[in-house]
């Protein structure tokens, strides 16, 4: 746990206020990038992968909220993979799924559930951090960006 890390703590209010964070937080990445996407079930998550997608050029509606899909890979001038472990098992498991090439690519990744994997892995993620606050209210908090990229997420500016 990083604690005291600096951060960025935004709340949303609504579902396409998650999503809009998620489209402004997609302006502020680069090749190799590595999302860590943390909440409980019904945080918001792929609710802001849509808006991340969005960035990216992908119809949001083809971001599906299902977990059947382990890796999704949207082509693109940048590869973009959404990643969900929900339902991952074992370490076969994963190697199955790709997940560690696109790791290790020029793509940028989001992955739900990543407490499913090694702390390790995530080193150098850059930490969302979702959590409920009563009925539509999400408090959003994210860690590992610098300083010019924390201003562009609280003010939308560059
Ligand atoms: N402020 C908000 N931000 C995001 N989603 C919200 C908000 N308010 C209400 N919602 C609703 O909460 C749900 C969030 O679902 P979503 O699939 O994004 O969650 P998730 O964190 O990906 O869950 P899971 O762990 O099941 O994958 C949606 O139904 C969305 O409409
Ligand atoms: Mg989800």
């Amino acid at each position: 746990m990083s604690y005291g890390a600096p951060s960025v703590k935004l709340v949303s209010s609504s579902a396409d206020e998650t999503e809009e964070i998620g489209f402004r937080l997609a302006g502020v990445l680069k090749a190799g990038d590595v999302v860590a996407l943390y909440g409980d079930l019904g945080a918001g998550k792929t609710t802001m992968v849509r808006g991340i997608a969005r960035a990216f050029g992908i119809d949001p509606r083809d971001v599906t909220s299902a977990s059947f899909t382990i890796v999704a890979e949207y082509p693109g001038a940048r590869p973009f993979y959404h990643i969900d472990l929900y339902r991952i098992g074992s370490e076969e498991e994963l190697e199955q799924t790709g997940f560690w090439e696109c790791l290790g690519g020029s793509g940028v990744s989001v992955i739900e559930w990543p407490e499913k994997i090694g702390e390790a892995v995530l080193d150098k993620a850059i930490r969302v951090r979702l959590r409920h606050k009563g009925n539509d209210m999400r408090e959003i908090v994210i860690e590992g960006l610098d300083e010019k990229d924390r201003h562009h997420l609280q003010t939308g500016k560059a």
